[in-house]
C-alpha cells in the first residue's frame, strides 16, 4: 500500500458490512484511522480481525443514522478519538424494494430516514469540524439507480437520486471552505444486501439472473471495486474533483 491517506480520519456508515466494510479496510490499509458506524456488529470477518489487531486504527461505534443523536456520537468519536475529521463515507443503506403502488408510505419514508435523511445528518454534522480542519471529503453512496429507475427499487430510487442531488448541493455550498462533496454510483456488487434479496426472493434463481442481466459483463462486482473510489475521493489526488457522480457499474449505464 502506498499511503494515500496517510494522517486522514474517516467516519464510515454502514461500514459493517459489504462496500462500507471494504472501504474501511482499504482505507486503513492506505493509513488512514476510521470509525466504522453501523446498526450491526462487524459482519465482515476481514474487518472484524482487523478491528481486533489494530484498535489505534480503527474503532467500531454502533449508530443508527436515522437517529440524529447517534450520528453526532459516531462524528464526535473520531474528533475526540483522533482529533479532526477529514472524511465521511455515508454507506450505510437499505434496498428500499417495491413498485410505487405496492408500497406503503411508512415503506418510503423508512428508506428516506436511512437512504437520505441518514446522509444529510452524516454532512450537517461532519461540516463543522471540515471547516475548522481547513477542508474535508464527503463522500456520499448512491446506486446507478440514483441516476436511473431500477425495476420494484421505486423507493431507494428516489431516496439515491436526493442522495445524488445533495450531494452536489452541498459541493456548491462549502467549496469556499475546502470541503468537497460527491457521490458514488455502484452497479450490481456482490454483498449481503443483494445476497439477502436474492435468497428471499420466491425464486432464487430467477432473482440472481435479474441481477447478472443488469451487468453487460453477466456478473457483479466486489465490494473493493467501489472501496479504491472512496479511495480516491478521500485523498488529495481528487483535490479538484466535488460535486460530480462516480459511477462504477461495470458498463451498466452505459446502455
Ligand atoms: N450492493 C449493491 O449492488 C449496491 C449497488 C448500488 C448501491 N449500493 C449501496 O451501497 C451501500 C452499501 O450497501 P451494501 O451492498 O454493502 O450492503 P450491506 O447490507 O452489505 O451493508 C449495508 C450496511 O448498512 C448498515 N445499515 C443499514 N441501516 C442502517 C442504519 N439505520 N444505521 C446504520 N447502519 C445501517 C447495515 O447494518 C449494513 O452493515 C448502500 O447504501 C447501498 O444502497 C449497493
Amino acid at each position: 500500500m502506498t499511503d494515500r491517506l496517510k494522517g486522514k480520519v474517516a467516519v464510515i456508515s454502514g461500514g459493517a458490512s459489504g462496500i462500507g466494510a471494504a472501504t474501511a479496510r482499504l482505507f486503513v490499509a492506505e493509513g488512514a484511522r476510521v470509525i466504522v458506524a453501523d446498526l450491526q456488529e462487524p459482519l465482515d470477518t476481514a474487518l472484524a480481525d482487523l478491528l481486533v489487531s489494530n484498535p489505534e486504527a480503527a474503532k467500531f461505534r454502533r449508530c443508527d443514522v436515522s437517529v440524529e443523536a447517534d450520528v453526532v456520537a459516531a462524528i464526535d468519536d473520531a474528533v475526540a478519538t483522533w482529533g479532526r475529521l477529514d472524511t465521511t463515507v455515508a454507506c450505510a443503506g437499505v434496498p428500499g424494494q417495491g413498485a410505487a403502488a405496492d408500497i406503503t408510505a411508512d415503506h418510503w419514508d423508512r428508506t428516506f430516514a436511512i437512504n437520505a435523511r441518514g446522509v444529510f445528518l452524516f454532512t450537517k454534522y461532519a461540516i463543522p469540524h471540515m471547516i475548522k480542519a481547513g477542508g474535508g471529503s464527503i463522500i456520499n453512496i448512491s446506486s446507478a439507480f440514483g441516476i436511473v429507475g431500477g425495476p420494484h427499487f421505486a423507493a431507494y430510487a428516489a431516496s439515491k437520486g436526493a442522495v445524488r442531488n445533495f450531494s452536489k448541493a452541498t459541493a456548491i455550498d462549502y467549496v469556499g471552505h475546502g470541503i468537497r462533496s460527491n457521490s458514488v454510483h455502484p452497479g450490481y456488487i456482490d454483498t449481503p444486501m443483494v445476497q439477502n434479496i436474492v435468497n428471499n426472493a420466491p425464486d432464487t434463481g430467477a432473482a440472481q439472473s435479474m441481477f447478472n442481466a443488469l451487468q453487460p459483463g453477466g456478473r457483479g462486482g466486489v465490494p473493493e471495486d467501489i472501496a479504491w473510489g472512496c479511495v480516491y475521493l478521500a485523498s488529495d489526488e481528487a483535490r479538484f474533483v466535488t460535486g460530480t457522480e462516480l459511477v462504477i457499474d461495470g458498463g451498466l449505464l452505459a446502455r
